[in-house]
């Protein structure tokens, strides 16, 4: 019998495509999300159940609904840098909170293993790159705090509740389904390669590069970026390291390449075969100058390979959002 897997947030740019992945290896899979930014389009053939971590009665409900779940993928939280900034609380509270609800429902379950949505955030601007999951958490925005918090949080859940859980800590997502029926519909966008579609569909009149004073080789900020069908083999990986006895561990997912904002720009460029301004504007707050992700404990103990690079990145998102310019209400 096929093994059913609850998805917070599953309605989510990461969240929807991993429920896909789930659904063609043959899982049985359940949706959680409350649709403040996710959509029911996204979640093509699982049962979706609206509702909301901050709300435990809503979170223990689907457990009792669903007796027979065996793990927990969780990608509920709010996800942007700057708006964490301005507001700290929305984010502590949803990031936080929402996460130990879900750990009380889950343990008064007895379901036991979690898969969660962490993010290279946690190091700040790290000492040494390509960084590594020994490097110390130093995050540098609310965000990034309150997904390391919650990491601690799930430690505490692992020693007293004995809940086994990897903190998956995601470098860049980017890109969109190969059949272009999902992908980034984030309102409004935040990521840079969906601001550059946007721009490039008309739906921006300016550009802008935040920060090109940064000390990186050209000046702008250095990412790794991974195709959000990578990070969704790699929540497969991890459940089933977690079902053969694994103990709570993080993995870093990234590709182990970075690129700068100008080399994401020259291949925008190459790959839609346009030419387009851009504008240079102040660094933003809480924005790390260059990481990219040292992922060999991923490859070595999750069995994990990225599969796609750059250019399918690029491809895929353009394909996306030309397809659907005004997102899932096309
Ligand atoms: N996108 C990235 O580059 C990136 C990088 C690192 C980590 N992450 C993490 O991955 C996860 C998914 O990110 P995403 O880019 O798919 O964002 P997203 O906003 O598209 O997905 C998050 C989903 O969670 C839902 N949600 C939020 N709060 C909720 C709550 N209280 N109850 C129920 N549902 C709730 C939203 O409606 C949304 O559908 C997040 O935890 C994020 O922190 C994302």
């Amino acid at each position: 019998m096929s093994k059913k897997i609850l998805v917070t947030g599953g309605a989510g740019y990461i969240g929807s495509h991993t429920v896909r992945e789930l659904q063609r290896q043959g899982y049985d899979v359940v949706v959680f999300d409350n649709l403040v930014h996710g959509h029911a389009q996204a979640v093509e053939n699982a049962p979706l159940i609206v509702g909301d971590l901050l709300n435990p009665d809503e979170i223990s409900a689907v457990f009792q609904q669903h007796p027979d779940i065996a793990g927990v993928i969780h990608f509920a939280a709010y996800v942007e840098v700057g708006e964490s900034m301005s507001q700290p609380g929305k984010y502590f509270r949803n990031n936080i909170q929402g996460s130990v609800n879900l750990l009380d429902a889950m343990t008064a379950a007895g379901v036991k293993h979690l898969v969660f949505s962490s993010t290279c955030a946690v190091y700040g601007t790290p000492e040494h790159v390509p960084v590594t999951e020994q490097e110390s958490a130093k995050p540098e925005s609310v965000y990034g705090a309150s997904k390391h918090l919650a990491e601690q949080v799930m430690a505490w859940y692992d020693q007293t509740r004995g809940v086994k859980f990897t903190p998956l800590r995601y470098f860049n997502a980017s890109g969109a389904s190969f059949d272009a029926r999902i992908g980034d519909e984030y309102k409004p966008a935040s990521r840079l390669i969906p601001i550059l579609m946007e721009y490039l569909l008309g739906q921006r009149e300016r550009f802008f590069v935040y920060g090109n004073d940064y000390p990186t080789p050209d000046g702008t900020a250095i990412r790794d970026y991974i195709h959000v069908d990578d990070l969704a083999t790699a929540h497969i990986a991890a459940l089933n390291y977690l079902w053969n006895g694994g103990e709570s561990m993080a993995f870093n997912l990234g590709t182990g390449q970075g690129s700068s904002v100008l080399e994401i720009i020259n291949m925008v460029r190459e790959v839609t075969g346009r030419d387009f301004e851009i504008e240079f504007g102040p660094r933003r707050p809480g924005d790390a100058v260059r990481i990219w992700a040292d992922n060999a404990r991923a490859k070595e103990v999750l069995g994990w390979q990225p599969r796609y690079g750059l250019r399918e990145i690029i491809e895929t998102d353009w394909q996306w959002h030309s397809a659907h310019p005004k997102g899932y209400e096309d």
